[in-house]
């Protein structure tokens, strides 16, 4: 691959989460002084990403089990929620939203232990109340770093959200086995008992409605299916970008396969260009490094750059 030079890997290790993500060239300064902040991690830790459950991109999911999916819909939804216990410390809600066909992350809803937060692009609220990161209260920790805004709650509960299109949950381990949402039940079983459920499969239109929550005045409908053209499978394309140079150390350390079917899936949705699976990439790498791995950046100029077309 010409567009993955390896020149350009040598620099950059060990970057924590969203600082790989969307960073411009003049931002450089602005790693280094995150990196120092951060711990280097030395590590390995293939397990770890069991605790997080993501969204990102062209409505891609991943459950804390494993699973992959795709969810179009602009429609609310509880992406965790710890319904099993006696009491319900957590709810995480979220809705997306395309910005001229490109989905973003419209707003996040949580109650945590009691606090209501309500975040968007503009505003963050608790309990109903406007504040300016960074701000601790009511057991939340809350703050902005360079590339996403991070929500923490005391209880065992982390909100990563990158203000674009990619949004994590990060819950203790305590919380196994307790969990409902899009998310999944936390029981380290994949597909199990979200998709395979007493002896029979579960669809995913199933699925996804028993966690869709309308507000009291709107009341959302999923739209058909996209249209499903045909498109050249670009699974080695995908394959390829995956397996890079900048990539190599992510390889035992995250589903790729899953990956890859999630960018065929971005190719074919965008017409053959690469401008959607930019997204994917970026949260492959983004796993990547949080799983303990070091990869180093993949963004040129021709592929997911800030002035590239992003035509191969
Ligand atoms: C959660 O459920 C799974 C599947 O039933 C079980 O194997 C696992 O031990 C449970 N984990 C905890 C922490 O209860
Ligand atoms: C998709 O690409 C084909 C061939 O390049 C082009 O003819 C068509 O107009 C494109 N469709 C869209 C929706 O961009």
């Amino acid at each position: 691959m010409r567009i993955m030079r390896a020149a350009e890997m040598l620099l950059e290790l060990v970057i924590p989460w969203l600082t790989i993500c969307l960073l411009p060239p003049a931002a450089g300064t602005v790693i280094v002084q995150t990196m120092r902040q951060m711990p280097v991690i030395t590590e390995l830790r293939p397990t770890h990403n069991e605790k997080i459950c993501s969204t990102w991109g062209n409505h891609h999911f991943k459950t804390f089990d494993g699973d992959f999916f795709q969810l179009p819909s602009p429609c609310n939804y509880i992406l965790a929620s710890q319904c099993k216990g006696t009491y319900e410390h957590f709810n995480i809600q979220f809705q997306r939203q395309e910005i001229n066909g490109v989905p973003i992350i419209k707003r996040v809803t949580m109650r945590l232990d009691g606090a209501e937060v309500e975040l968007d692009k503009t505003s963050i609220k608790v309990n109903n109340e406007h504040f300016t990161l960074p701000f601790s209260r009511y057991g939340i920790t809350a703050e902005r770093t360079v590339s996403y805004v991070k929500i923490e709650a005391k209880l065992g509960v982390v909100i990563m959200w990158n203000e674009e299109d990619a949004l994590w949950v990060e819950l203790d381990a305590k919380f196994k086995n307790q969990t409902c949402g899009l998310c999944g039940d936390y029981n380290g079983v994949q597909v199990y008992d979200e998709f395979f459920k007493e002896g029979k499969t579960v669809s995913l239109d199933y699925f996804e409605e028993t966690w869709k929550v309308n507000g009291p005045t709107e009341d959302c409908e999923k739209s058909s299916v996209q249209d499903k053209q045909t498109c050249e499978n670009q699974i080695d394309l995908c394959s390829n970008l995956l397996s890079g140079p900048a990539f190599l150390s992510c390889n035992n350390l995250i589903d790729k396969d899953s990956f890859i079917g999630a960018c065929v899936k971005d190719i074919c949705r965008c017409n053959s260009s690469t401008t959607c699976l930019c997204s994917t990439i970026s949260e492959y790498s983004r796993q990547c490094a949080h799983a303990g791995g070091t990869p180093h950046k993949w963004k040129t100029a021709q592929m997911c750059g800030k002035n590239s077309n992003q035509n191969i």
